[in-house]
């Protein structure tokens, strides 16, 4: 995995070693998702039903390393944990969730939250939702919590 030391943009050694971390875990994410698109068109265009299973198996353990990759880097980046508990798991019309978060919203239907400290930088994302939402309840369209 050379290309994850490789790509730094600045001089490694004028960098903290909890960004370098950070580099990494991006660049491993980076990795797993490619790998998932090129596995996709694998199976996509495998002749043989058994290898294009394999492939798929193959695959799905990607996204797998994905996701945990993904969670370490949340608990790493309190922005990106902030966005994500504003984006993952909601539903209705995406854009919209930017809209209820910006009036101060930040309802996002999700599911068991993070454990533990939470550590957003914005305390309005995450604990909205334990709460009612008249200016979301009250939407004119959208506004499904
Ligand atoms: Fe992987």
């Amino acid at each position: 995995m050379a290309a994850s030391s490789g790509s730094l943009h600045e001089p490694a050694d004028q960098l903290p070693p909890e960004l370098v971390d950070r580099h990494r875990a991006i660049v491993s994410i980076m990795e797993e998702l490619e790998a998932v698109d090129w596995y996709d068109q694998r199976v996509a265009a495998a002749s043989d039903p058994e290898l294009a299973a394999i492939l798929a198996h193959n695959r799905d353990e990607e996204k797998e390393h994905a996701a945990m990759t993904l969670e370490w880097l949340r608990r790493h980046d309190p922005a990106l944990d902030a966005q994500l508990r504003a984006y993952l798991f909601s539903s209705g019309p995406i854009l919209e969730v930017e809209e209820r978060a910006a009036a101060g919203g930040g309802d996002n239907d999700g599911g068991a939250g993070g454990g533990g400290a939470g550590g957003s930088g914005d305390g309005s994302l995450g604990i909205g939702r334990l709460t009612a939402h008249p200016d979301v309840d009250d939407a004119p369209e959208g506004g499904k919590r």
